[in-house]
């Protein structure tokens, strides 16, 4: 087959996908090791037997839930390229509002700064924050060992390893030192909805998504224990799910711990950060 005709057999054959087509061009583009306008200028060209085979396999796989980042291994981030595979979340658009917020309260810092991202993943938060903020030193954690061979590996592809720490850490119980930034996206889905959700969301790992029968297991551990690690009048910046803004607020109020705190809310209006500083003042939330 040539390419218009593989492309034409990806747009036939997927089903009850968004966009056929695009999704077809991408899995093409990634098989050939070509970008965009390649398959475009050269659609008569004849595609080897081997790709058309891997590209029939793959859309097999997408049509069973696989999502394309996990075919591709790839995912951009923060205008930053990711590797990603099934061990660990793909990166969300969403997230770059927690670390624009990070970049934004730091960005004018002159003095070198210590950054902790907890629940790292791909290491798509901390890598782009020690990208982005020439002064920060970024340890990232996770309880996944094989999520944070993913991360050096993210680390090392964008060339910031040298600032990046790794440790194995289930929550906080490994960490030692103390942070002026605490950064996560924990798992913060009720364990009741993920068989809900679209497959593709649901061959994601289990562990980076379920956030315990409320979704607030995380957060009810970051408020508790963030403050050990923070510097005093250190950041904590949170992902959060649309629905639990009231609840984590009043998670961080009851600690006595956290100050200023405000929540921010993504492009579609939900909410989707909380960020406080480490301080023993009395508690006053808003929103921006
Ligand atoms: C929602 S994912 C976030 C990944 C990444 N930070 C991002 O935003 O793309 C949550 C991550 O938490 C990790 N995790 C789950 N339970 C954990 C625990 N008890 N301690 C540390 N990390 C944990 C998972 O392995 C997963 O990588």
């Amino acid at each position: 087959m040539n390419i218009k005709e593989l492309l034409e057999y990806g747009r036939n054959n997927l089903i009850e996908k968004k966009e056929p087509y695009r999704l077809s061009k991408t899995l093409l583009n990634y098989l050939l090791k070509v970008q965009d306008n390649y398959l475009i200028m050269n659609e008569n060209e004849l595609v080897n037997i081997d790709i058309e085979k891997k590209f029939k396999e793959s859309i097999k796989l997408l049509n069973n839930g696989i999502p394309i980042q996990y075919i591709t291994k790839h995912q951009e981030f923060m205008k930053m390229n990711f590797y990603v595979d099934k061990n660990v979340l793909i990166p969300q658009p969403d997230t770059e509002i927690l670390v624009e917020e990070v970049i934004k309260l730091y960005k004018t810092n002159t003095a070198k700064f210590k950054v902790l991202d907890l629940c790292t993943g791909s290491g798509a938060i901390g890598i782009s924050i020690a990208n982005y903020l020439q002064n920060s030193e970024v340890t990232m954690s996770d309880i996944s060992l094989e999520a944070l061979k993913i991360a050096k590996k993210n680390a090392l592809n964008n060339n910031i390893k040298n600032k990046c720490k790794f440790i194995h850490s289930n929550m906080f119980k490994n960490i030692q030192k103390k942070f002026d930034i605490i950064v996560s996206n924990p798992p913060y889905i009720r364990t009741n909805i993920i068989p809900k959700l679209d497959k593709e969301v649901q061959n994601e790992p289990f562990i980076a998504l379920n956030g315990g029968k409320d979704g607030l297991l995380f957060y009810k551990i970051i408020a508790e224990q963030a403050h050990i690690y923070l510097k005093n009048k250190g950041i904590l910046a949170l992902e959060i799910g649309y629905d639990p803004k009231e609840k984590v607020i009043e998670l961080l109020t009851k600690e006595k711990k956290y100050k200023d705190i405000y929540s921010k809310k993504d492009l579609c209006g939900n909410d989707r950060i909380i960020v406080c500083k480490k301080g023993e003042d009395k508690c006053h939330s808003h929103q921006i």
